[in-house]
């Protein structure tokens, strides 16, 4: 099973009611989760206008806005909140995960890079940060009234940290 199947059937099994795709991209995880029968509301956010619009061109029946997920607020909850590939790339990464935990009622997935070495920073894909994260690194963003429910280290090209967090009743 590769990295975004393994996604797939992680939400899949959790299957929510409606998602927040933060940094969706130009939405693929919404298309894939459509052609496995998925029907729940959706939206999807990335800071890249081509993407945004790329995305809404793809899937013009899908809500998708252009925004960033250091600031974004949305005026609901969703049962859902991704956080995928995506806070390795921001310096302030812990408002970005605080934002997510805030718009969500149930779930936050967040999908990041790991490395024996804990933090290490380089400078690639065209000047992007690549940040490092150890479990600890994830796992102590967790706010009062969450509990981490499954932390699992995915390896493939680059190993990956998957974590869901879940909102205690
Ligand atoms: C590696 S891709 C991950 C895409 C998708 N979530 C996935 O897991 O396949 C990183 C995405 O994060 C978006 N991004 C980077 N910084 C962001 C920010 N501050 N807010 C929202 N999206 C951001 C980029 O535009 C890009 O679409």
């Amino acid at each position: 099973m590769d990295f975004k199947e393994y996604i797939l059937s992680l939400i899949l099994e959790q299957n929510p009611e409606s998602i927040l795709d933060i940094a969706c991209c130009t939405g693929h995880y919404v298309r894939k989760l459509r052609e496995s029968g998925w029907s729940g509301e959706y939206t999807g956010v990335d800071i890249t206008r081509n993407f945004i619009e790329k995305a809404k061109e793809l899937s013009p029946e899908e809500e998708f806005i252009l925004g960033d997920a250091r600031s974004i607020s949305m005026d609901r909850k969703y049962d859902m909140v991704l956080l995928l590939g995506v806070i390795m790339h921001l310096d302030d990464y812990a408002s970005a995960m605080d934002n997510a935990f805030e718009m969500s009622s149930n779930k936050v997935i967040v999908m990041t890079y790991a490395t024996k070495l804990g933090y290490t920073y380089c400078k690639e894909n065209g000047g992007m940060l690549n940040r490092y994260f150890t479990e600890e690194d994830i796992v102590k963003e967790s706010p009062d009234g969450w509990s981490v429910e499954r932390v699992e280290k995915f390896h493939g090209s680059r190993d990956r940290w998957v974590v869901v967090f879940d909102a205690r009743n």
